[in-house]
């Protein structure tokens, strides 16, 4: 079976965002490919985060990853810092990226201007990223809009590896969603819906109760020409909207806008429509928190096959090296 793997990192609550663009993919793909999914809390350190915090949060990601419907007699689901060959990979990789193109990550650029004391880790987070993937031998990525740069490096430093030691790594797909592969802030629909940016009203929660739902898809910022087409450079706001109805009906966004005449009506079903397409995620969720071992259990199960995987692969890439066995 084709595999599949992908990361989420630990610092913050499940977004909307999230779950259209990253997770209802990782869904899917675990039916028909071996899937494995990853907390990754190392990232998470490259920003300033509280240890209690992190932790909790750590910890949360896995139960939220059970709860969008992951299912871990199909899949396998750990803590990145739970398999040691993550940062030993990262070693080796860097020492063949160049500081040049790590330079050019508009990850990079965005989070560290402005910031006088820029953390290394920062810096080389998407080399740890590519070590995360090219541990498992891995033929898809499914990730957001957002992500596609840092895969493409993965893809980089996974040819420019084979070509100087030998071939010891699978060169990885992106798989973004068509439709909903950036989710914008329903306040400010010109940025992406996001953890990092406190927006409440604009950030719609994987487990937001029904009545929060409503009142921030009402609430959504539009425009005031109140004409329906999906037109994203000029009506954002409105694209938004459709693009998220898209979603939950199947429809293109085109064929969305057709069906309706008034931004309200639109905005009510579509509020019906995300309350139903998230009521399961909150029903596992209620579920799963009131057995918390259960989920450690995953962990635990989870990282010993990944590590297993995980380490034939680096020493693959340690002898490919030159590192004596
Ligand atoms: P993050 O929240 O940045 O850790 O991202 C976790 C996953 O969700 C990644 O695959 C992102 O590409 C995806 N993602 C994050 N925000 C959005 C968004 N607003 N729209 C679509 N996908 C997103
Ligand atoms: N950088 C990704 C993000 O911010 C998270 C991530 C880390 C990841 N390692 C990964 C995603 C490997 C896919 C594959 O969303």
């Amino acid at each position: 079976m084709p595999r599949v793997f992908s990361g989420v990192k630990p610092s913050g609550d499940f977004h909307l965002g999230n779950y259209i663009g990253a997770f209802r993919q990782w869904v899917a793909h675990q039916e028909d490919h071996d899937a494995l999914y990853c907390v990754v809390d190392l990232h998470a350190l490259t920003e300033e985060i509280d240890p209690e915090y992190l932790r909790r949060k750590t910890f949360e990601a896995a139960l939220n990853l059970l709860a969008v419907g992951l299912d871990p007699a199909v899949c396998t689901i750990f803590v990145q810092s739970h398999v040691p060959e993550h940062p030993r990979l990262t070693w080796l990789l860097e020492c063949s990226a160049s500081m040049g193109e790590l330079r050019r990550m508009t990850q990079f650029k965005a989070k560290g201007s402005g910031q006088e004391a820029v953390r290394v880790g920062l810096f080389t987070y998407p080399v740890l990223m590519a070590a995360d993937i090219l541990l498992y031998d891995t033929d898809l990525v499914p990730v957001g809009e957002d992500q596609r740069q840092h895969l493409e490096l993965a893809r980089e430093l996974a040819q420019r590896f084979n070509h100087r030691y030998g071939a010891t790594f699978s060169v990885p797909q992106a798989a973004t969603p068509g439709v909903g592969a950036r989710v914008m802030d329903l306040q400010h629909p010109e940025r992406k819906m996001s953890k990092s940016v406190d927006s409440p009203l604009g950030t719609v929660d994987v487990l937001d109760d029904p009545a929060d739902i409503a009142r921030k898809v009402k609430k959504a910022v539009t425009d005031t020409d109140a004409q329906m087409r999906y037109d994203p450079g000029a009506k954002p706001g409105l694209a938004n909207l459709l693009e998220l109805m898209a979603v939950v009906t199947g429809k293109g966004p085109d064929e969305v806008a057709s069906g309706y005449t008034r931004y309200g009506d639109l905005k009510a079903d579509l509020a019906d429509g995300l309350v139903e397409l998230l009521r399961p995620v909150r029903e596992r969720h209620r579920t799963l928190s009131a057995e918390p071992e259960s989920v450690h259990e995953v962990l635990r199960t989870g990282a010993a096959r990944a590590h297993e995987i995980a380490s034939a692969t680096y020493a693959r890439a340690a002898r490919a090296m030159g590192l004596l066995a």
